[in-house]
């Protein structure tokens, strides 16, 4: 049996005790991902960040709430050794603030004519850090959602993140039920007309699966 471990949701990242960054990842294709797994009879263990998606464990499906993308990375450090395939389906926020205020920020401590500065420091690249340390077979496919130059972007990063596979989509995916996509390899790109996201998943993956098997047979 096949266990895939897919990352979903946002994360978010703290500013005081109340307020976050963050952003709108409804955690839809991270869902069907999961779903369409379950169908082809793998084990699923989804770390899941804050997002409206709603996945239920079950016999093989394990699901990890975390909230930050430090807590993501931590749980997908647990479970990795497990995997046979990685699928990064979350929106990991790419920034945190450098420092959590103990208590909430008053409004009255910053004049009407200053400006409010926010220093954040980067986060954990998760998939890069997966793909680095992949034990031997194992399969590491990421999403890429750009607002230009789609393809030329995912392709950089299917390289610079040591990917199999780059699953290429608009800005407009984000939050909708509907996505167009192009799945990109070293090799080959497909496009994938404007499906909803359970279609989009059977194919992501069904081609996920396809070069775990090529690449275990080489
Ligand atoms: O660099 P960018 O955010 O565009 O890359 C998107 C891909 O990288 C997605 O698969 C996303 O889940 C993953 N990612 C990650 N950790 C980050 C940023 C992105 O795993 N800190």
């Amino acid at each position: 049996m096949l266990t895939i471990l897919i990352t979903l949701g946002s994360t978010r990242e703290y500013i005081d005790p109340v307020r976050f960054i963050s952003n709108a990842s409804s955690g839809r294709m991270g869902k069907a991902l999961a779903e369409e797994a379950l169908n082809q009879n793998c084990k699923v263990i989804a770390v899941k960040g804050p997002c409206e998606a709603e996945i239920k464990s079950g016999k093989n499906c394990e699901v990890i709430n975390v909230i930050s993308a430090r807590d993501m990375l931590d749980a997908v450090k647990k479970n990795l050794k497990n995997a046979d395939i990685f699928i990064g389906a979350a929106a990991v926020s790419d920034y945190r603030p450098a420092k959590k205020e103990k208590n909430k920020i008053k409004k009255q401590n910053i004049k009407n004519n200053e400006t409010f500065e926010l220093k954040l420091v980067k986060n954990p690249d998760i998939i890069k850090y997966v793909s680095n340390r992949r034990k031997k077979n194992q399969i590491v496919t990421g999403f890429a959602l750009e607002t230009k130059n789609l393809i030329k972007y995912a392709e950089t990063k299917l390289k610079e993140k040591n990917l199999d596979m780059i699953v290429a989509n608009k800005a407009s995916a984000i939050s909708s039920e509907k996505s167009e996509v192009f799945l990109i390899t070293a090799q080959n790109r497909r496009f994938l007309k404007l499906s909803c996201k359970e279609k989009i998943a059977k194919e992501i993956i069904h081609e996920s699966i396809r070069i775990f098997e090529n690449n275990k047979t080489c």
